[in-house]
Parts: C-alpha cells; structure tokens; sequence
C-alpha cells in the first residue's frame, strides 16, 4: 500500500505523538506512515519516542536557524529530504507563515487543546490556553483538530471532542484531562482520516499512468473472456499482438486455434459436437498489406474487407454491433496494427475497439476506438468480460496498461499460466519485427488429440 508520508512536528512532551504512534501500531491509523518526527526543540522528551519507536528524527531550532525565514528552510529541507506529504503539529510551539503553510494546502493539521473558536490564536497555547478557559469559567471544554492555513488555529476544523470542567480543577489538571479524554483521541482519527484522503488523491494520479503485469491481472479474474493484447516490447521495440479465448459451455470450449498462411482461426476440436458455429468458427488475425488485424469475432473479414476498398478500421466497425447472445451481449473486441509504409518509416501504430451494449436490453450500441503511439514495454488489454456471472459483464472502461517483455516466451508463459485452467482454451502471441517483417509466434492449444 502506498501510504501517505506522514512527518509529526513537535515541541515537548510529545504525549500526542505517542497517541499517533500507538495508533499507528493497532492500525487505527492505517493510510499514513510517520516516517519523521521534527522536534524545533532540541530536549523535548518526544523525541525519545520517536527513537523507540524507531522513526527518524530531525532537530530545527529556530534560536540556531537566525530567522523566520531561515528556520522554515530549515524544515523545508528536512521534510522534502523524507518526501513528506503530510504534516502533522502536535504540540509544535511555532507558527508557520503563509508561505510555508500554502506548500502544504489542506497537507498540515493541528491539534489544538480547546474547542476553536473559543481560546486560540496567537498568544494561546500550550498550560495558557486552560488557564483562559478557567478565568472565562467555561463548563465545557474540549480539543480541536484542524487544517492549517494562514491564521493561526484559523483553519477548517476536522474534528472536536468536547470535555467538561470540574470544580476543582487547576490548568495543569484540566489540561491532563483534555489530552486524554479529547486530544489522544481525536488527532490519531483525524491523521487517519486526512491520510486517507491523500493516499486516494495520489493513487486516482498515479492510476493513469501505472501498468499492470497481465499475469496478475489475469489470476484475479476468471473469466476476462477472449482478449487482445497489443504493444511494444520492452528492448527491442518488436509489435506484439496476443489473442486467447475461453470458454464456459460445451460448445465454446470446443474449440482450437489453427494457423493457416500466417492467419490465425478457430476451429472446432471436435466437428461432431458443434451445435452453433455462428460465434465460435471465425478468422481471428489476418494480415492486408501492411496491417495486422486481430479480433473476437467475424468483423476480421468486415475490416478485411473494408481496407481492401481502401476505407478504415473505424469505417468497417461502425457497420457492425456487439453479438446477439442476449443476455450477455458481449462485445466484440478489435485491434489493428499499421506497420510504417517502407524501410524509411520501420516504426508502428494500433488501434483498439470494442462494440458494446450500452443497456441491459441490447437496443442501443456503443462504439469505442483507442488509437496508441506504442512505448517500448507498453501494451494494452481489452477483453470481453469484467469476470464471471451471468449474465456476464461486459467489459468496462480504457483498455488496460500492461507490461510487454522482450521475450515471446516469458509473455506466452505468463499469460497462459494466468488464464483459469478450466476455462482457458487456446492462446496465440506473435512479435513482430517492424523493420523487416518477421516475426515469431507462439500457439497453445489446451484440445489436442
Ligand atoms: C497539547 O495539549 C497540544 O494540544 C498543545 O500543546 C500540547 C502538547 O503536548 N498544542 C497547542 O497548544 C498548539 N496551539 P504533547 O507534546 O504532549 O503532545
């Protein structure tokens, strides 16, 4: 899990801190990781803790850094030296200024030991802030956890955690309480809280731009149905295409995949038992000068036969639909690579499309087309079905981003060891030079005689 990179900012007894660690250790705080305790005081007790604990530490005074400006840099550089994402002040006797805190937008909490907006701001901290609550003579007190920003304890408040006043208390006693009734209780849930909110921001970013390993992708999923595979691969820029079908029934599972001319089709295993070949006997990779198409389904010979008139990819599929095997309505799945025209231009393109339902009821029809610039260890994965059940799911969102290696074999073996031994029936995997044409390929069959 990629935890949020939580630093906790502390002046002195750092009773709060410890609350963040032992919450760290029960797993009440689970989307944050304190990787860095800064102390701006170098004899506060808190950063023993942090020792035993074993998470770093940092001293910044701001007597030894000379200025304002010069104790935040300071701090800059010890938080950025870690990758911190998030602040925490528990206890931290300073006040950061507008610059700093605006680096750290909705990033800083504090914790502060009353119920803001009732004594706090500049001037009201630490034993001072009981001592106000007792003059004033409140009832309730409390503690606040808050976003930092500009004013001080002026930021949007997480959470509070309100703690009544006893007769006899004394600043020092009322101040004892609110730790332990309030402060310990609500800084580690609001920490959590925030770093969860962090960790999801930071992964919905990253998202984009991961790629998956299709072994993994494929052990977690059933029944990903037939898909295609196209990308580059990682060393020596080769144009993979990869192909596999599965298949639940009698009849789909009847099947092989046959090579004929440098053009790949299914087959039936056992011609005696075919009962519907309409869906399942097709060519599904053929070659038109310089492209490759590879599809689930007849529409091979439609963007076959499309080309051959000198029209397109997207022309051809926008005359064909999803199958008709209501309820499931699968869809049909394309691809096309386009190989550089001459020896100039040895490079490549493709192109991915699905044709899916657009309701449960199969009236209306969704038209999808991915166009790549391919990147060398890059593919992308469509298949028919989201996994298993009935009816099955079609396929939802982008083709997925997966990694290509350099080697047939190694991609041939993780896909055919991912796919689910029951239901896998044939994989086919070809890797294309594109500077000369050649290529290797690779063909499984689980049906042999
Ligand atoms: C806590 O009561 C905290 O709320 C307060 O200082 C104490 C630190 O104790 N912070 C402020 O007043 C900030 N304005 P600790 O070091 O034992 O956590």
């Amino acid at each position: 899990m990629n935890k949020t990179k939580i630093a906790v900012l502390i002046s002195g007894g750092g009773t709060n801190l410890q609350a963040l660690i032992d919450a760290q250790k029960d797993g009440v705080l689970r989307h944050g990781r304190i990787v860095l305790v800064l102390s701006s005081n170098s004899i506060a007790y808190g950063l023993k803790r942090a020792v035993e604990a074993g998470i770093e530490t940092a001293v910044v005074t701001k007597k030894q850094a000379g200025s304002q400006e010069a104790f935040e840099q300071g701090i800059l550089e010890e938080l950025e030296k870690h990758g911190i994402e998030m602040i925490v002040l528990a206890g931290f006797m300073q006040i950061l200024s507008a610059d700093f805190v605006k680096r750290y937008d909705r990033r800083i909490i504090n914790v502060h030991p009353s119920l803001i907006p009732a004594f706090c701001g500049k001037g009201a901290y630490g034993l001072r802030v009981h001592e106000m609550a007792l003059e004033y003579g409140v009832k309730v007190t409390g503690a606040t956890v808050h976003y930092v920003n500009e004013v001080p304890d002026g930021g949007e408040i997480i959470m509070q955690k309100a703690v009544s006043v006893r007769k006899n208390d004394t600043p020092k006693i009322l101040q004892k309480r609110v730790m332990a009734e309030a402060e310990w209780q609500i800084l580690p849930r609001a920490a959590e809280r925030v770093a969860k909110r962090l960790m999801a921001e930071k992964n919905a970013r990253t998202r984009t731009y991961r790629i998956d390993n299709i072994g993994g992708l494929l052990a977690e999923n059933a029944y990903p149905g037939r898909g295609i595979v196209i990308g580059e691969s990682k060393e020596t820029g080769k144009a993979v295409c990869a192909y596999f079908i599965m298949g639940r029934s009698e009849n789909s599972r009847n099947r092989v995949f046959t090579l004929k001319d440098g053009e790949l089709f299914t087959e039936p295993f056992d011609p005696s038992k075919v009962k519907d070949p309409s869906l399942i006997i097709y060519a599904a990779l053929r070659k038109f000068q310089n492209r490759l198409i590879v599809t689930n389904g007849d529409q091979t010979d439609t963007i076959y036969e499309f080309l051959e008139k000198g029209q397109g990819f997207e022309q051809a599929l926008e005359t064909r639909q999803f199958e008709p095997d209501e309820p499931n309505f699968t869809p049909r799945i394309s691809g096309m690579i386009t190989f550089g025209q001459n020896q100039d231009e040895p490079g490549f393109a493709y192109k991915m499309s699905i044709l899916k339902s657009e309701d449960p009821e199969g009236s209306r029809c969704g038209r999808y087309t991915y166009s790549y610039e391919p990147e060398a260890g890059l593919g992308h994965f469509i298949h028919t079905y989201e996994c298993d059940g009935n009816p099955l799911p079609t396929f939802a969102g982008e083709p997925e981003r997966v990694a290509i290696p350099e080697d047939i074999d190694a991609f041939t073996d993780e896909l055919w060891t991912g796919l689910n031994t029951d239901n896998k029936i044939s994989l086919y995997v070809r890797y294309t030079d594109p500077a000369t044409g050649e290529y290797e390929e690779r063909l499984v069959n689980k049906n042999t005689k």
